[in-house]
């Protein structure tokens, strides 16, 4: 299944956790510059989008384009890797927690090189100790996320296919994106069904293995022992879980 058609399948309450982040957002439009014309690439229901600017957005999956909400910038089908525009057609060209969907990462950043002046990424650091050690959900809960990465060219590839520079984004303890690190200081929020099937991750490492993550974090969660182990965190604002801006 192509990540266009897995978000037709579990897109359909995207909106409910899934919105702009302000500071998220703040550092994403600071990164696109005086860009006036902007592409935005994998825009699902159109997080992120700035609204002072000209705006037109691409998207594979019909379920996420058809909850863009009325006044939303024009979005057309289409996968990064094959973008249906002319070279230099935009100033800036952004991608949102999209890249890690792509068939093919390096093709499409090249796309979005190809098409704009600009381009602004926010993406994982898959290679950090940030994410595959550091973040306790994939750590001490669920490991099988690491099988995930199996054969995707890491950060350093990715940002040397469009001569991008890597820039730390510190996730806020109170995120109102609800992406799959969002609720690292909020552990209950995983034992939400509807805040887990907002997150492609949870349906990717399969049912079992979700359960088992959830069951086991459900317990930790009231005997204490989950506080023990993250008493470093109880008292952060905010948490460098690997997540980064790519700015060409
Ligand atoms: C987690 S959502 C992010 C949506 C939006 N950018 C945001 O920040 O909320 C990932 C999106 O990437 C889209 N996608 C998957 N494969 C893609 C591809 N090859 N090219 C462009 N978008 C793709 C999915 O359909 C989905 O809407």
């Amino acid at each position: 299944m192509s990540s266009g058609q897995l978000y037709d399948t579990i897109g359909a309450t995207y909106t409910v956790s899934r919105r702009t982040d302000p500071r998220i957002a703040a550092r994403i439009w600071a990164a696109l510059g005086d860009a006036r014309t902007v592409v935005n690439v994998g825009a699902g229901t159109g997080s992120y989008e700035p609204s002072d600017r000209d705006v037109i957005g691409v998207e594979p999956s019909a379920l996420m384009r058809s909850q863009r909400h009325a006044g939303a910038a024009p979005c057309l089908a289409a996968v990064a890797e094959r973008l249906p525009f002319e070279d230099g057609s935009f100033d800036a060209a952004m991608a949102i927690s999209t890249v890690h969907h792509w068939q093919d990462p390096i093709a499409g950043l090249r796309e979005l090189r190809r098409v704009a002046r600009r381009v602004v990424v926010f993406t994982h650091d898959t290679t950090s100790t940030g994410w595959l050690e550091r973040f306790w959900l994939i750590r001490d809960y669920l490991p099988e996320v690491a099988g995930l990465l199996d054969g995707r060219p890491s950060l350093t590839e990715q940002a040397r296919a469009i001569g991008a520079r890597i820039e730390p984004v510190l996730i806020p303890w109170d995120c109102v994106d609800g992406f799959f690190e969002a609720y690292w200081r909020r552990p209950e929020a995983y034992l939400d069904e509807q805040v887990r099937r907002t997150v492609s991750v949870w349906t990717r490492v399969g049912w079992e293995a979700e359960r088992r993550a959830v069951r086991s974090l459900r317990d930790d969660l009231a005997s204490g022992r989950w506080t023990e182990r993250n008493r470093d965190l109880v008292d952060l604002e905010a948490a460098e879980l690997g997540l980064r801006l790519l700015v060409a």
